[in-house]
This record gives structure tokens, C-alpha cells and sequence, in this order.
């Protein structure tokens, strides 16, 4: 529950919807075993993917958000994250992801597109949520949000897959030096 403030501050920093902290730290204690944070060496988490499984599709995990860092960006952080996810489903019998992203978000877009052609399957693009389905009131509009459901899910080459949560810490840590000192 400790990474809820620390999430929700990763998702207002990195143009995320602003939901409220109290989402996060919910998530953090319901939903811990559905979702993947990756930290640097002083514990600060610098990516995370949080979700849940449908309780009307049971095998279907619904990603609802991922953020990297922008300085630790375009370093395959969120893919590394996503496989985990991906693997971690797919051991408890799970057959699809289903994420919702925006028609503008080319990084994310391009993001499941990338899971998805490594697992064999091919991403579906139907939209979703349209903007009536948000509020109107006092000027607030919320752009359309696009399903992608990707499936049936196989698995990644061996040698890919093998991350663990220790191994995205040490990678975000990595990631993170190389951003601070210039080198990559
Ligand atoms: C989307 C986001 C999580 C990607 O994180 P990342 O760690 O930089 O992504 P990766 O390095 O793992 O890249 C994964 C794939 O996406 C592609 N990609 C990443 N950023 C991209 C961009 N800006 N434009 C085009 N493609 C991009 C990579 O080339 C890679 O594809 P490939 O396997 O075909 O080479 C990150 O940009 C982010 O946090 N954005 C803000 C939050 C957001 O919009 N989240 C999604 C909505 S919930």
C-alpha cells in the first residue's frame, strides 16, 4: 500500500488521467498481484503496470494503466514490464489483454502493438469508450479511448522472458544512472 502516493505521483507526472490517490493505494492493497512496479536502487518506482481480471471475462486481464518514467523512456521498460504481466497471466490460465488507449497515444499504441506481434497474436482495435461516455460539465471533455484486445497469448522466447521483479529493479536503476549521467 506504501507505493499508492508513489504511483499516483508517477501517473500525474507522466500525463496519465488524475484519478484520485485514494485509487492507488486501493489498487496497491487489492490489486498488487495483477500489477508490476519497477524501481531504482533507492526504491523509487520508476514504471509501473496496474490491472486487474474481469470478473464478467475471467480470462481476460484489463490493463488499466502503464507509465514509464520519461527519463527512462524508449529503453523497452514497458515491454519488459508488459511480459511480465504476460507471463504472469498467461501461468494462471488467462487467454487475452485488454487495454484502452487514446487515438493520439502513438508510444502506447505502438507498445501493444510490439506484445502483441512477440506473442504470436494480433492486437484488435474497437472503439470503446467515446466521449459521451465521459463528463461534459464545466468545460471537461475526455478524449475516446480504444480497446486493443490481444490474444490467445503465448509464450515469449525463453530468454526473453525471464524477468523478475528484481531484474526490472536493476534495469530501472541502470536506466535511470545512464539518464542522470548522459550515457546510455
Ligand atoms: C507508453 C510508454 C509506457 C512506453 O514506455 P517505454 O518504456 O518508452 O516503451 P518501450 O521502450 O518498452 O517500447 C515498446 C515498444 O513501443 C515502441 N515505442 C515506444 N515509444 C514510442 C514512441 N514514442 N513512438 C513510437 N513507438 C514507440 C518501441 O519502439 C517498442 O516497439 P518495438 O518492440 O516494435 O521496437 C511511455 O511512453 C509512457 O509512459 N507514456 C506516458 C503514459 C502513457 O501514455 N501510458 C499509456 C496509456 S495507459
Amino acid at each position: 500500500m506504501a507505493d499508492g502516493r508513489l504511483l499516483w505521483a508517477l501517473a500525474r507526472d507522466n500525463g496519465l488521467d488524475e484519478n484520485s490517490p485514494y485509487a492507488y493505494v486501493m489498487w496497491c492493497r487489492d490489486f498488487a498481484a495483477t500489477s508490476v512496479v519497477a524501481r531504482d536502487a533507492e526504491g523509487t518506482p520508476r514504471g509501473f503496470v496496474i490491472g486487474h481480471v474481469r470478473p464478467d471475462a475471467p480470462d481476460t486481464y484489463f490493463l488499466w494503466q502503464v507509465a514509464v518514467d520519461s527519463a527512462c523512456r524508449g529503453r523497452r521498460l514497458a515491454r519488459r514490464m508488459l511480459d511480465y504481466i504476460g507471463d504472469r497471466i498467461a501461468e494462471r490460465g488467462l487467454t487475452h489483454l485488454e487495454a484502452t488507449v487514446t487515438p493520439d497515444n502513438a508510444a502506447s499504441r505502438a507498445l501493444f502493438g510490439s506484445f502483441a506481434r512477440d506473442r504470436g497474436a494480433e492486437p484488435v482495435w474497437t472503439p470503446l469508450f467515446e466521449r459521451e461516455h465521459f463528463p461534459q460539465d464545466g468545460g471537461h471533455t475526455h478524449e475516446p479511448e480504444d480497446l486493443v484486445r490481444i490474444g490467445p497469448l503465448g509464450q515469449l522466447a525463453a530468454a526473453e522472458a525471464l524477468w523478475d521483479s528484481a531484474e526490472l529493479a536493476a534495469e530501472a536503476d541502470r536506466l535511470r544512472q545512464s539518464a542522470v549521467s548522459g550515457r546510455n
